[in-house]
């Protein structure tokens, strides 16, 4: 086992450095010479998709999140309205689901059974349904219209690290080929992201490279009993995946929230020592988003937090108010999950280790639950 491993002291620790090939490998076949996306691997109608009036994620866990992270940017890109539900939750609240409506499922095993049953419901509706997908021949990818499959290779640890920022590949390659076939200003728009996706391997490897202080501060950290993320935009569904991670293989009670929530209940919470960390939207991120969560920053500081800040490089603002800055390569703010996610995915792993847990076998978890 520890030569499958590569050396790394776990399987979650190898799969979180293996994510710029598992980006870039989802990226790859996807585009033509010309830089058009080409999905013909999905066998689906262009007819059909163009007609689709609504999109629909279900899936649940890790890949519930990479659907929310993707809501943002594909309902910006297609102008279609996007929605994402638990897959368990979706199967009993008779869903308002037809023939134009596009129902994606994101699973990284393929077989998980609240998902399956959520793709069955959606087609007997008579939705078209894709399935996002890491593992060839599963049956949800089978019992789907179409399959794009998210490039990670086998996934080992039980929690989910590259498979994450797969799904969100793929996620974004849909959305963009949507955006495509509705063709004008989208068209134009979906080619420049492309270009920039293609940017993100390399930020990827470069933020990997420079995790030390990150590992450090889990190690001090060892016998924290809670710890809380705030996100906002883009950085929300990153704020509640780096919670489930902290929570599965670390067992602390961890909590995600919007930063725009913060004043209606959670700053409760806040009291001195109280680890926050905060994932803070590129500064050119619209509506001044960027300004609202120093100020969220500035407000739990107030109150005594300890504020660890996932920022973008060369973002000084956040520097007065941040007991720690953790920076990431800057990007389109779109794309910055991404990036977001690694910083909170080490410090999971770490912190675990630290505290003499098996990383990779978390207790009371399987890797894929195919039961309801
Ligand atoms: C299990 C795993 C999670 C995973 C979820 C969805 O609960 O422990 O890590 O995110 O299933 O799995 P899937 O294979 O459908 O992506």
């Amino acid at each position: 086992a520890q030569a499958e491993k590569g050396g790394h002291s776990s399987f979650m620790v190898k799969e979180i450095l293996e994510q710029p090939a598992a980006i870039n490998d989802t990226l790859l076949g996807r585009t033509d010479s010309t830089g058009a996306l080409v999905l013909d691997e999905m066998r689906i109608d262009p007819a059909r998709l163009a007609a689709v009036d609504k999109i629909v994620f279900v899936a649940c866990g890790t890949a519930f999140y990479s659907g929310l992270t993707a809501k943002y940017a594909i309902e910006r890109w297609t102008r279609l309205p996007c929605s994402v539900e638990l897959a368990h939750e979706f199967r009993y609240c008779d869903p308002v689901v037809d023939e134009k409506t596009l129902v994606v499922s994101i699973s990284q095993s393929g077989e998980t059974m609240d998902t399956l049953m959520a793709v069955k419901h959606a087609r007997e509706l008579g939705a078209l349904t894709i399935s996002i997908c890491n593992t060839h021949g599963a049956t949800i990818p089978r019992e789907s219209d179409a399959v794009l499959y998210t490039h990670a290779g086998p996934e080992i640890a039980v929690a989910s690290t590259k498979a994450f920022t797969a799904q969100i590949t793929a996620c974004y390659v849909l959305g963009l080929y949507l955006a495509q076939l509705r063709g004008g200003t989208h068209a134009e728009q979906a080619q420049q992201v492309m270009r920039e996706l293609h940017e993100v391997p390399a930020k990827v490897e470069d933020l990997l490279g420079r995790m030390d202080r990150v590992r450090e501060i889990a190690r001090f950290m060892a016998d924290t009993r809670s710890v809380l993320f705030l996100g906002r935009h883009v950085g929300y569904p990153i704020a509640l995946e780096g919670a489930l991670k902290l929570k599965e293989i670390a067992y602390i009670h961890a909590e995600g929230f919007a930063a725009g929530e913060l004043k209606h209940g959670p700053i409760a919470l806040i009291e001195p020592g109280q680890p926050v960390f905060i994932v803070v939207p590129s500064p050119t991120t619209p509506y001044s988003l960027h300004d609202k969560v120093v100020s969220n920053i500035q407000e739990i500081r107030a109150r005594g937090a300890r504020t660890l800040v996932i920022a973008e490089e060369g973002d000084e603002a956040v520097v007065p108010f941040a007991d720690e800055v953790i920076s990431v390569p800057a990007t389109s703010p779109l794309l910055a999950p991404l990036l977001t996610i690694v910083p909170l995915q080490v410090f999971a792993a770490e912190l675990a280790a630290a505290k003499g847990l098996d990383v990779d076998q978390p207790r009371n978890l399987a890797k894929s639950v195919t039961v309801e």
